[in-house]
């Protein structure tokens, strides 16, 4: 379901793709083995879903939030004869389920919110349980539909923030493996690069989990785009001698005062780009903001298993026994971030009155739009 032109994108695997009529499955790109194996899950319970989106089979905010829409619908798509409340209630019960599979990305409680609206307006508008599946494929198709659009956009209003001739950085992976689309940060990278800007990336390589090594290093070489790995600590290194211009990074949740929660390393990061006066750009859709948490203090930071550190990938690399923390996310403050480009706009020097407005606007142009 990429939309085009893909900038390099179409040749990449759809992270997320709803296959055959309905009853259907869901097909998950399996990330935890790339860039060594290319391999596909085909998903038909919610349980499955919630195991995926858990192991981080499929992760980055957008597309946890686009798989989620499709994840709530395996649980009702073969209820077309059960009554409408049944199948609602059943829907609420998984929404309840697949919510509870990671706790930062607010794209997954964002995404079946809606789910769960477009189930209740279907059954107070008194549709059969046939017609209401109807509804709720529609608006699951429309989540991804809308990311990939939301992607495209976002690519063309980052594009001219993408220095010529000298690299950017970026953090984790924040790309077409991370969305419905062609990514958050990486999308005005592909963008600059298809205008024939001299483009070029610095990854980190994202520990524990690597994400920057494994994914942003595969899909940015895919895609044809020259890419350089270095290890986190390297970032400061690579600042200080001028080899970067600006850092993109994407976002699991902003809080309503510009506050960025991103993978953890995003907040040294930045810190890094203040010291060495290089822009800091976050790329992110309207969707991974939260206006219900006033700052980035109230968002809820995942923990994972100490083994991620301690054996990350098979060998075991500390002392048994040895105490760790494994916090997945940090916040990066609104100060340090020179602007958030979003699908409506671009937030300089964001701050709550900053947030709010362009969240509004957006509001009001998709409540026009119908
Ligand atoms: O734990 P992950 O791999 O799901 O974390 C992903 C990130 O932190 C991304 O940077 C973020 O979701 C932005 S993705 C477009």
């Amino acid at each position: 379901m990429h939309s085009s032109p893909s900038h390099g994108t179409d040749l990449l695997p759809a992270t997320v793709a709803w296959l055959g009529a309905r009853p259907g499955r869901v097909r998950l790109l399996e990330q935890t083995l790339l860039p060594l194996e290319t391999r596909f899950l085909e998903l038909e319970t919610v349980p499955q879903m919630v195991d995926a989106i858990r192991r981080l089979a499929v992760r980055g905010a957008p597309a946890i939030g686009v798989a989620a829409g499709y994840g709530a619908l395996l649980g009702v798509q073969h209820m077309v004869r059960a009554s409408t409340a049944e199948l609602v209630q059943r829907l609420v019960e998984d929404c309840r389920t697949l919510v509870a599979a990671r706790p930062t990305a607010v794209n997954l409680f964002w995404a079946l919110e809606r789910m769960e609206s477009a189930g209740k307006a279907a059954h107070a508008r008194g549709l059969d349980a046939a017609a209401a599946l109807d509804t709720l494929f529609a608006e699951a198709e429309a989540i991804h539909r809308e990311d990939a659009d939301q992607c495209r956009r976002m690519g063309e209003l980052g594009a001219p923030y993408v220095p010529d001739g000298v690299a950017v950085l970026t953090h984790c992976n924040a790309g077409a493996l991370a969305t419905g689309g062609m990514g958050t940060a990486l999308a005005p990278i592909y963008v600059a690069h298809s205008q024939g800007k001299r483009v070029s990336v610095y990854a980190d390589e994202t520990r524990p989990l690597l994400q920057g090594a494994r994914l942003t290093a595969w899909e940015l070489s895919q895609a044809g785009v020259p890419v350089t790995l270095i290890t986190d600590n390297m970032a400061a290194r690579v600042m200080s001698e001028g080899r970067v211009g600006a850092v993109f990074v994407g976002s699991d949740r902003i809080a309503a005062n510009g506050d960025v929660c991103n993978k953890i390393g995003t907040f040294g990061v930045a810190v890094l780009a203040r010291h060495h006066n290089l822009p800091f750009y976050v790329v992110a859709p309207t969707s991974t903001f939260d206006p219900t948490v006033p700052t980035g203090a109230e968002i809820p930071i995942e923990e994972r298993e100490p083994e991620e550190v301690t054996e990350g990938f098979g060998r075991r690399t500390a002392p048994t026994g040895v105490r760790v923390y494994n916090p997945a996310f940090d916040v990066t403050p609104a100060e340090l971030v020179t602007a958030i480009i979003t699908e409506a706009g671009v937030i300089e020097r964001p701050d709550r009155t900053r947030v709010l407005e362009l969240l509004s606007r957006a509001r009001h142009r998709a409540l026009a739009a119908g």
